[in-house]
């Protein structure tokens, strides 16, 4: 006979008995089926299967149990375990499941929906105009040069030849900051830039120089009292008037395409002599709207040409207002619209439409650079 098991204690036991290892085993069944998502999953199991669950605790009795009562007690909780276990896997699939289905509807993204609503702008037309300008001449080999707006009349007018008593000095044309006697002025024109360049260059000088420009007209169609201008400016020994001609024609074919020709008109401006007005040949009908049975043609108003702006060899007075010997050097310079330019080159007909900086004129320029 062996030896009755001192340790053995009834109460604690009873937690073998079948009947209550059935009932700790339904509630669990019961707690985990009624777990409705992950976290109250969670602690049903550790309600039901952890270290302090009543079947762990059951568990830890079987070793007070006889030993010719261990193997069936052993099977028994190791049965309700296992139905516990597996339930607890079953639901813990199901719970994960419903919640990947839950966060593919409630944190589904439309990708069909626009992005980026807020508005963009878009560089001036102007400004990307102007670049391109200028940028034809930098790829001959000039300088890009820029000076002030507001400008000492000096710069603006006597340096360049205009006598004290030239209609453009008059408050008809030009802006006087303050009173007239201040000696400022908005500059009328980019040519005071030719004066700057060559006091503050070595020579040579090939420079460009764009800028804004003011003058006393009111705004309209074709005029504004703000607009911009690209100064070109070349001083060398022996330099001709050949090569102003092959600096406008290289302008032209670099800007508006290969083949088109440039014709000058005889002009008057104080600081160049001889003076003329340049004209190139209409990049559009190149010429055809001016025959007779021509189609018209809306960029050059069928007149063949169309005007780029005023030009000339520097004028001598001009060089020795520099301090350059005009026997030695000699140069040539041009003035440039470059509204105009962008008005003809891109059709746009209305100069309001310069000033305004609506994106719905400047966006449809894109953000060509
Ligand atoms: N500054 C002149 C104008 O505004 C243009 C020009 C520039 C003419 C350079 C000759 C040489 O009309």
């Amino acid at each position: 006979m062996s030896a009755p098991n001192k340790s053995y204690d009834p109460v604690e036991v009873s937690a073998l008995q079948p009947e209550e290892l059935d009932r700790a085993r339904d509630e669990a069944l019961a707690a985990i089926a009624s777990a409705a998502d992950l976290d109250a999953l969670k602690r049903a199991r550790l309600a039901h299967a952890g270290d302090r669950s009543p079947l762990a605790l059951a568990n830890r009795e079987i070793g007070a149990l006889p030993p010719q009562a261990r193997a069936e007690a052993g099977k028994r909780i190791g049965a309700a375990r296992g139905a516990v276990g597996q339930a607890l896997k079953a639901r813990q699939a199901e719970l994960e499941e419903e919640r990947d289905q839950r966060v593919l509807v409630e944190e589904a993204v439309d990708v069909t929906l626009p992005w980026e609503r807020g508005a963009r702008g878009a560089r001036h037309p102007l400004t990307t105009i102007r670049e391109r300008m200028a940028d034809v001449f930098v790829s001959m080999g000039f300088e890009v040069s820029e000076g002030p707006e507001v400008e000492a009349e000096w710069f603006n007018f006597d340096a360049l030849n205009f006598k004290p008593d030239h209609p453009a000095r008059t408050m008809q044309d030009t802006f006087f900051v303050g009173s007239e006697d201040t000696g400022l002025v908005l500059r009328t024109h980019t040519s005071p830039l030719q004066i700057r360049s060559l006091l503050t260059k070595p020579l040579p000088v090939y420079v460009v120089a764009p800028g804004r420009t003011y003058r006393t007209d009111e705004l309209d169609a074709t005029h504004s009292p703000v607009f911009h201008q690209l100064e070109g400016l070349v001083v060398d020994e022996g330099i001709t008037m050949a090569d102003l001609r092959g600096g406008i024609d290289a302008f032209v074919n670099g800007m508006f395409g290969e083949g088109l020709t440039t014709r000058m008109r005889p002009s008057y401006f104080p600081f160049t002599e001889p003076s003329a007005e340049v004209d190139m040949r209409c990049f559009v009908c190149r010429g055809a709207s001016a025959e007779p049975g021509g189609e018209p043609c809306r960029t050059c108003s069928s007149e063949g040409w169309i005007e780029l702006g005023g030009c000339g060899m520097v004028n001598p007075r001009v060089l020795v207002a520099c301090g350059i010997d005009p026997d030695r050097y000699s140069g040539w310079a041009f003035g440039l619209g470059i509204d105009r330019t962008l008005m003809f080159r891109h059709g746009a007909e209305d100069m309001h439409d310069m000033m305004e900086g609506d994106v719905r004129f400047t966006l449809p320029f894109g953000m060509e650079i």
